[in-house]
C-alpha cells in the first residue's frame, strides 16, 4: 500500500515536471491548439473541410484531440501527422463508447435494471478493452444525468431517476472504463456527462432549458458527478442546457466553484459538440468571441467542434481579457492526461493490429453480453393461464408463434449509440434466431411479422392472426425503433408507435395465451397491454446477443431479476413522475382520493410500475426487520438494519433487496422515500438468509435552504422491500 502510494506520488511528480517543461516551450498558438477538438469526417466530406485542411492543422500542432476516428490504421495515420508538429505532441482519440463497442451490450438504462454493479463494471471494462484495441483513448461515457422524464430520449444512456443508484452506477462504470488506471493498455479515459442537470430539460425536450433551485441541483443532480470524480474520473463534458439562465458551458458555479474548486477535480472539461458556440443562440454570448471568453473564464478546457477557441482565444489573451494562467491551466490538464495515458512515451501504443484483430469477434465478450442481457430484462407481469404461470415457457408448448416487427430484426436490438459499427446485422442475434435455437426442436416455431414499427400498414394482421391461432402460445415483440430514443429523440407521445397496439389487441382476441416483449430505450406507456396481456417482459435494447438473452429468460434458463430504474407512468400526463417526491400539504390517501388533495381527477397518482419493481419466476418473502438500535448519533452515528429473505417459490433466483428511509420532519420538506442501499442476492429455492444494511449519519445528510450539506436531528422511518413500494417498516431517531 505504502509502496504504491509512493509510486503514485513519484509518477505525479515526473508528470508534472515533464508537462511544465513542455508548457514552457509552447507558443500561445500551440497552447490553443491543444484546446481544440475536431470530428474526423474524412470519409464523409473529403479532406478539405469548410474550415480548412484538418490534416495540415494537425501537422501544425493546432489540434489536441480528434473524435470519431477509430481503428488502428486511421488513428496511426493521424498520430503520425501530429508527431510532425514542432513539439511532437500526440493526439487523444475520443469516441462515444456508450454500451459496448465491437460487442454491444444492453443500453445503460437496461444494464442499470440489473442492479448488478459488478456486471456493469465488467461491461464497461470489456467495452474499454475493445475500444482501446481499435486505437481509442477516451470514451464519452458514462452518462450520469438523473432523469425523471421518459419523454427525454437520452434516458436510455443513463441510470434512471435515482440519485443513490445513479451514483453507484457511475462509480462502477468509471472503474470499468479506467480499469487498473490510465496508462494500462486496456484502459480508456472516462468522461462524466453531461455536466450538469441535462436530464431536467423542461418538458423532456432535448437541449431545453433547466430551471431549478441550487438546493435541488446539489441534492439530486450533482451527486453522481461527485461520486464519479471521487472514483478518479479523468474528464467531464459540459451539457447543452442552461441552468437557471446560465448555459452549463459558461457556468462558473458548476465548473469553477463545484467541480474544480470544492471537488478538487484534476482532469479536464470538454465542451459538448459545439456547445461553446451555442451560447450565442442561447442569448448568453454576444458573438463567438464572447462565447470563447465566457467558456474559458467559466472553466471549459477543450472546445469540441465549435472552433471558438481556435478563432478567438489568442485575440482574447492579447487584449488582456483571458489571463494566460487560465490557458496554461487548461492546457496542462490536457497534457497531464496525455502523459498518464503513456502517449508521450509511445504515441502508437494503442495502435496494434494484432490486438485489434483479436477483438473483432471475441466470443468471451459475446458470452458476457448474453449474460448481462438476460440480467437486464424486467419481468413486469406473469399471470397464471390454465392454473400455471405462463412463464417460463417449456417443452409443453409444442408450437410457439413469434409475431411482431422486432422478432427478426437485428439492428433494432442494437440501441441508439452503437455508432462504431452501426450496420452490424450479421453479428446481432435476432429474437427469432435466439428463441428457435433455445427450443432445441421441442417446439415448432411459427412466424409472422404482423406490422412495421411505425406506420399504419395493417396488411400483415390477417397472416399474424392465422399464425397465432395455430400455436399453443404466442410471443409478441413490440416497441420503439432503435433510433426513437437517444440524442435529439424526445417524444411527446410515448405509447407503442404505429399500429402495434392494434395488432396486439387482435392477437389477444384470438384467445391464445400471449407473452409480450417490449423493446425500448425508455419507459413506454402501454396501459392496455399491462391490463390485458398475461405475461410481459421489458427487454429494452440488449445489443449483440439480444435474441439469446431473451430466449434464456423466456425458457427459464435464467430466472429474471431486473428491477426498474425509472417509474413507469400510466400516461404522459403524469410526467415528471418519480418515487422520491415530496408529500405536499394535501397528500392523497390513495389512488381513489380526489377530495381537495394533490391528485388528478382523471388519473391515479401512482405509476403503472414503480421504481425498483420487477418480478421473478420464484417468490421472495422479506420479513423480520430488526434495527441494531432505535437511536443514531448525529455525528458519526451508525445503525444496522437486518432482514430475513426467503426464496419461497419453486425456482432458484436472485432478488434485489432495497433499503429506503423517510426523514419525517426537516427544515426543508423531505421526500416520502429515499433509496439508501440495496443488495442483490441469489437464493436456492427454499433457502433463507439474513442480510444486513449499514446506515450512517452521513447517509442522512441533505441540503438545507442555505445549500449546506447537513444532518438535522429528528425522526426517521426505514423501509425494506423489493421495490420502492416497500412497506416493511422500522423507526429510529437521529439525536
Ligand atoms: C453530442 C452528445 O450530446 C454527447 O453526448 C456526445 O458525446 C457528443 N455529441 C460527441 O459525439
Amino acid at each position: 500500500m505504502l509502496l504504491s502510494l509512493f509510486a503514485t506520488a513519484c509518477f505525479a511528480q515526473k508528470a508534472e515536471k515533464f508537462v511544465n517543461e513542455l508548457l514552457s516551450k509552447m507558443t500561445l498558438d500551440e497552447k490553443i491548439g491543444q484546446l481544440n477538438q475536431y470530428n474526423g469526417d474524412w470519409g464523409a466530406t473529403g479532406k478539405i473541410t469548410p474550415d480548412g485542411d484538418k490534416e495540415t492543422q494537425i501537422k501544425n500542432g493546432m489540434v489536441g484531440s480528434m473524435l470519431n476516428v477509430m481503428g488502428v490504421d486511421k488513428t496511426r495515420k493521424l498520430q503520425e501527422l501530429a508527431l510532425q508538429s514542432r513539439l511532437h505532441i500526440p493526439l487523444i482519440f475520443g469516441q462515444d463508447v456508450i454500451h459496448g463497442f465491437r460487442t454491444t451490450f444492453p443500453i445503460p438504462l437496461a444494464e442499470t435494471a440489473s442492479w448488478d454493479l459488478g456486471l456493469m463494471e465488467k461491461s464497461a471494462r470489456i467495452a474499454a478493452t475493445e475500444a482501446a484495441a481499435y486505437g481509442i483513448h477516451w470514451t464519452f461515457a458514462p452518462m450520469i444525468d438523473i432523469s425523471r422524464d421518459p419523454r427525454w430520449g437520452r434516458v436510455m444512456e443513463g441510470a434512471g431517476e435515482d440519485t443513490y443508484l445513479g451514483s453507484e452506477v457511475a462509480v462502477a462504470r468509471v472503474k470499468g472504463f479506467q480499469g487498473n488506471g490510465l496508462g494500462n493498455i486496456d484502459a480508456v479515459m472516462a468522461c462524466g456527462k453531461h455536466f450538469a442537470a441535462y436530464g431536467a430539460a423542461v418538458g423532456g425536450r432535448d437541449y431545453n432549458s433547466v430551471d431549478m433551485s441550487y438546493r435541488q441541483l446539489n441534492e439530486t443532480y450533482l451527486p453522481p458527478f461527485k461520486a464519479a470524480v471521487d472514483a478518479g474520473l479523468a474528464t467531464m463534458m459540459n451539457s447543452f442546457n442552461d441552468i437557471n439562465g446560465v448555459p452549463a458551458t459558461g457556468n462558473s458555479y458548476i465548473l469553477r466553484d463545484k467541480l474544480k474548486g470544492e471537488w478538487n477535480f484534476k482532469g479536464f472539461v470538454v465542451s459538448d459538440w459545439g456547445s461553446i458556440g451555442e451560447m450565442v443562440p442561447h442569448g448568453f454570448a454576444q458573438d463567438r468571441k464572447d462565447a470563447a471568453l465566457k467558456a474559458m473564464i467559466a472553466g471549459s478546457d477543450m472546445d469540441m467542434e465549435s472552433r471558438c477557441y481556435r478563432d478567438y482565444l489568442k485575440q482574447l489573451v492579447n487584449e488582456g481579457k483571458v489571463p494566460m494562467a487560465l490557458i496554461d491551466d487548461a492546457v496542462k490538464r490536457i497534457l497531464m492526461t496525455k502523459y498518464e495515458l503513456g502517449l508521450f512515451d509511445d504515441p502508437f501504443r494503442f495502435c496494434n493490429e494484432a490486438r485489434e484483430k483479436a477483438q473483432e469477434n471475441n466470443l468471451g465478450h459475446r458470452k458476457f453480453a448474453r449474460e448481462i442481457g438476460a440480467k437486464s430484462i424486467v419481468l413486469l407481469k406473469n399471470n397464471a393461464v390454465n392454473g400455471q404461470n405462463l412463464l417460463p415457457l417449456s417443452s409443453q408448448h409444442k408450437s410457439i408463434a413469434l409475431i411482431g416487427p422486432f422478432m427478426k430484426a437485428t439492428v433494432a436490438n442494437h440501441g441508439f449509440w452503437s455508432i462504431a459499427f452501426p450496420d452490424d446485422s450479421a453479428r446481432i442475434v435476432s429474437q427469432y434466431d435466439g428463441i428457435k435455437h433455445c427450443t432445441k426442436n421441442h417446439s415448432t416455431i411459427l412466424y409472422a411479422k404482423g406490422c412495421n414499427i411505425n406506420d399504419n400498414d395493417r396488411s400483415g394482421f390477417a397472416e399474424a392472426l392465422e399464425t397465432a391461432k395455430k400455436a399453443d402460445v404466442v410471443v409478441v415483440s413490440l416497441g420503439e425503433a432503435h433510433d426513437m430514443s437517444g440524442e435529439a429523440k424526445s417524444r411527446s407521445n410515448i405509447h407503442l408507435p404505429g399500429v402495434q397496439e392494434e395488432l396486439l389487441k387482435e392477437i389477444c382476441a384470438s384467445g391464445k395465451p400471449v407473452v409480450l416483449l417490449i423493446n425500448a430505450g425508455r419507459p413506454l406507456v402501454f396501459d392496455w397491454a399491462a391490463d390485458n396481456v398475461p405475461a410481459i417482459l421489458y427487454t429494452w435494447w440488449l445489443g449483440t446477443e439480444a435474441g439469446n438473452s431473451i430466449a434464456d429468460v423466456l425458457f427459464g434458463d435464467y430466472n429474471p431479476s431486473g428491477k426498474l430504474p425509472m417509474s413507469f407512468p400510466r400516461t404522459e400526463g403524469q410526467i415528471p413522475i418519480y418515487y422520491n417526491h415530496y408529500n405536499t400539504g394535501r397528500p392523497a390517501k390513495d389512488d381513489e382520493d380526489k377530495n381537495y388533495v394533490s391528485a388528478y381527477i382523471d388519473l391515479s397518482n401512482s405509476p403503472k410500475y414503480p421504481f425498483g419493481y420487477g418480478l421473478s419466476y420464484t417468490s421472495f418473502d422479506i420479513a423480520n426487520l430488526r434495527l441494531s438500535s432505535s437511536k443514531m448519533a448525529l455525528n458519526g452515528g451508525k445503525i444496522e438494519a437486518s432482514v430475513e429473505v426467503k426464496n419461497s417459490g419453486n425456482y432458484d433466483g436472485e432478488e434485489v433487496v432495497q433499503l429506503y428511509i423517510r426523514d419525517l420532519v426537516g427544515s426543508v420538506v423531505r421526500p416520502v422515500k429515499e433509496l439508501k442501499g440495496f443488495k442483490k442476492i441469489f437464493l436456492k429455492k427454499g433457502e433463507t438468509t439474513t442480510i444486513t444494511f449499514s446506515l450512517t449519519s452521513d447517509d442522512l445528510k441533505f441540503y438545507n435552504n442555505d445549500v449546506q450539506f447537513v444532518n438535522e436531528a429528528g425522526e426517521y422511518d426505514l423501509f425494506v422491500g423489493n421495490s420502492s413500494n416497500a412497506t416493511l417498516k422500522g423507526h429510529f431517531s437521529l439525536e
